[in-house]
Order: C-alpha cells, then structure tokens, then sequence
C-alpha cells in the first residue's frame, strides 16, 4: 500500500544520534557519541523520596490532569532558579514543558509557516535541526568562531533573509562548547531593537555545567523587547528521563500560542515529574548537586582534552570552560562520516559532524565528542581507539 505520507518528513531523517544508538548495542564500544549525564549523576534515591513525599502532600492532584499552563509551584521555583541566570520573569511568563525540545516545537507550531526562514549558528544542535525540519523552515546557517555567533554575520543573514526565528545555543554550545561573550549577547539583544519581528530561541541547558572562568549572563537578560524566548532545562542537571524543562517567554500574545499549541501536543506535562522537580528546586539541593557532578565533568574534560593533545597537531579541537562536548575538526582529505563504522569497529563512537549543518552532505571532516557519559578509563581507551584510526587513515 502507497502511504501517503505528510510532505513535513521530506528529506527528514530519523535523529542520527538515535540511529548511532543502535550500532552501540555491543557494550563493549566506548561510546562519545550522546548527550547523556554520567549513569552516576542521576539519583534514583534522591527521586525516590521525592516523589514518595509530593505523592504524600499531594498525591490526588498530582495524579488528576493538570493545567496546560504548568504545576503552579513548579512556575514559582523554575521562575527563582532563572532569575540566578539574570533572566527575571514572573512565574506567569514561564511555562514548564516536556523537555526543552518540547519548547522548540511549540515555537515552531506558533510562528512557522512552511518555507519561513530561520536562521540557526553554524553549526547547531541536531535534534533541534530537527523539529526546524519538520515545521517545513528555510534553514539559513550562520557564522559562528571561537567566542560564537558573529552579531555581524547574524545581522547580514537577518537582512538576507527576513527570519521569524534565529535559534541560538549562548553557552558551552552542542555541539561545539563555545560560549558567546558578553559583548556578543548584548550585541545580539540590541539587534531586536532594529529588526521588529524577529524572535530569537536562546536554548539554555548546559549553564549550570561550568568547570572554569565566570558565568555569563543569558542574552535574555539584556532583552528590551520580550521577543527573547529563554529556554531551560532540568534534563543535563537532574535528569533527562524525567522531561522537565520550562520556557520563559515575557510577549503574552506569544505565551498564549505556546499554551494554546501545548494543549494539543500533550495537554500538560507530567504533574508528578514537574513536582518533583519543584521540590528538588525547593530543597536547595540542586546547586550542590550541580557542584558535585561538575567536578567530575570537569575532570573528564580535561582527560579528553589531554587525549587529544597527543594527537597529530591537524587535529583541532574546542577548549570549552564547561558543558558536555568537544568539536573536533580533521583535515579536509578525512572524512568522519565514512570513518564511524570503521571506529564502530574498533570499539569506539562519535557522532559525525555533518548531522550538525543545515547543509546536507558537508563539513564531513567534523565530529562531535561527548565526555560526560565515559569514565576516566573509558575516555583514556576510547581516544586511543580514535588516535589509532586516525593514524591507520594517514593522519
Ligand atoms: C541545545 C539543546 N537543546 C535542547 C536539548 C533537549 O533537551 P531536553 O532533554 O530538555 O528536551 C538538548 C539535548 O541534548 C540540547 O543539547
């Protein structure tokens, strides 16, 4: 039978990391190709008792449906813990949300039209790239160096192409690490005051996840016109499994669309994950906790990047104050995608970089390196795996 499938799915693919999933059933492949936390820094015990006591204090409200709108104690906590990322909002202009990437198709459901452009830092998230897809958006890449998007490049692309959205990763970037600089997000903030119809994604997760140097407030902060959406998400800090993450959004007409497109999606987000979240916001623990998984991030970070100081001096790579990744860039005549199965082989795995570019089919001699989920021994056999292939293929 000839389905007639929607046009939304031309030319989009299921998400790379997720097919890579399943090249990795052989435990033995050291694997740096996710986004996962550390198994460790996620508390089964902690979570536990959690929900044993909001299911106590509240129980029969947490199990009835809930509003579109979000757990109202959990608005009030989340509302508290941005205001520490210089975003202040009133607990009525967030909206908690199942994961963040929830928050991206709510956007998209709210402002896109097929073919609407939108621009994206090159190269960018891929799940995001994803949801982008599938609401049918003219993708414009924009150019990024070390300190992140180019506020220049940005605005030449904005005139170009007359953007609904730009979607932006601010701090320690998937999949680069990159950080954009103070100067850059007031910059960045300052050119909605000239384009009147652009909204900008700044997409959060990573913040919390700082090994060196001094935070930075978020571009949010500096953002005159409420056309700023801030993303944030509890997934990297406490746990991706239990999809909780919130959207601050200080345009009404705007939040309105997002709930209106949030009651058709999944009329609310799980009561009972977003409560327990609320408490664990509540219980002061969270700032401990992020110390405590920090440290070890930290420690893996640097492992890898000592790994990759012994590689051959064409292998480039970020050096990022924290996060969960590093970007590698080869030469040119070494192509990461066709390598993976080879690597695969070996007994270790990234994700080629080529899934990060709204260009399809280029920059194949990138690739993207996740240190979180490896434990120091891992990240010490996994990289000599990768030294040997790429040593094997005339580096
Ligand atoms: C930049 C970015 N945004 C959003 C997400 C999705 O996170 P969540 O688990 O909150 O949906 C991720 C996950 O890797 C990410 O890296």
């Amino acid at each position: 039978m000839a389905l007639r499938y929607a046009k939304r799915f031309d030319g989009v693919t299921g998400s790379a990391i997720r097919d890579i999933f399943k090249l990795l059933k052989n435990p033995e492949i050291i694997s740096f190709a996710g986004g996962n936390p550390a198994n460790s820094a996620l508390e089964a015990d902690v979570i536990s008792q959690l929900a044993q006591e909001v299911l106590a204090q509240n129980g029969v409200q947490l199990l009835q449906y809930g509003q579109t709108e979000g757990y109202a104690p959990l608005r009030e906590s989340a509302a508290e813990f941005f205001r520490h990322n210089g975003v202040e909002v009133r607990p009525d202009e967030l909206l908690p949300v199942t994961g963040s990437q929830q928050a991206l198709d709510l956007i998209c459901k709210a402002l896109l039209d097929p073919g609407d452009a939108m621009l994206v830092e090159s190269p960018t998230f891929l799940g995001a790239l994803q949801t982008f897809k599938l609401y049918q958006a003219d993708l414009h890449p924009v150019e990024t160096d070390e300190d992140g998007v180019i506020p220049e490049s940005l605005e030449e692309q904005i005139r170009a192409h007359h953007p609904k959205l730009v979607y932006l990763i601010p701090t320690f970037q998937n999949p680069t690490g990159r950080t954009l600089s103070l100067e850059r997000r007031k910059a960045v903030a300052k050119l909605l005051e000239r384009y009147e119809d652009v909204v900008i994604i700044e997409d959060d997760p990573y913040r919390d996840l700082r090994y060196a140097g001094q935070a930075l407030p978020a571009i949010k902060a500096f953002d005159t016109t409420g056309r700023v959406l801030y993303c944030n998400s509890f997934s990297k800090i406490i746990s991706p499994g239990l999809r909780v993450a919130a959207v601050a959004c200080t345009e009404p007409t705007l939040l309105r669309k997002l709930v209106i497109g949030k009651q058709s999606t999944d009329v609310h987000s799980p009561n009972l994950n977003q409560a327990i979240v609320d408490a664990y916001l509540r219980k002061g623990i969270l700032m401990d906790h992020i110390e405590k998984i920090s440290k070890s991030y930290g420690q893996q970070m640097g492992k890898m990047q000592q790994m990759l100081a012994t590689f051959p001096e064409s292998v480039r790579y970020t050096k990022p104050d924290g996060g969960i990744f590093l970007w590698v860039e080869l030469p040119e005549s070494v192509n990461a995608t066709t390598l993976l199965s080879a690597a695969t082989e070996m007994g270790v795995a990234y994700i080629p970089g080529t899934h990060f570019y709204c260009e399809p089919d280029t920059h194949h001699n990138t690739m993207r390196l996740n240190f979180s989920n490896a434990s120091l021994d891992n990240i010490e056999k996994g990289m000599n795996k990768l030294k040997a292939l790429f040593e094997k293929n005339g580096l």
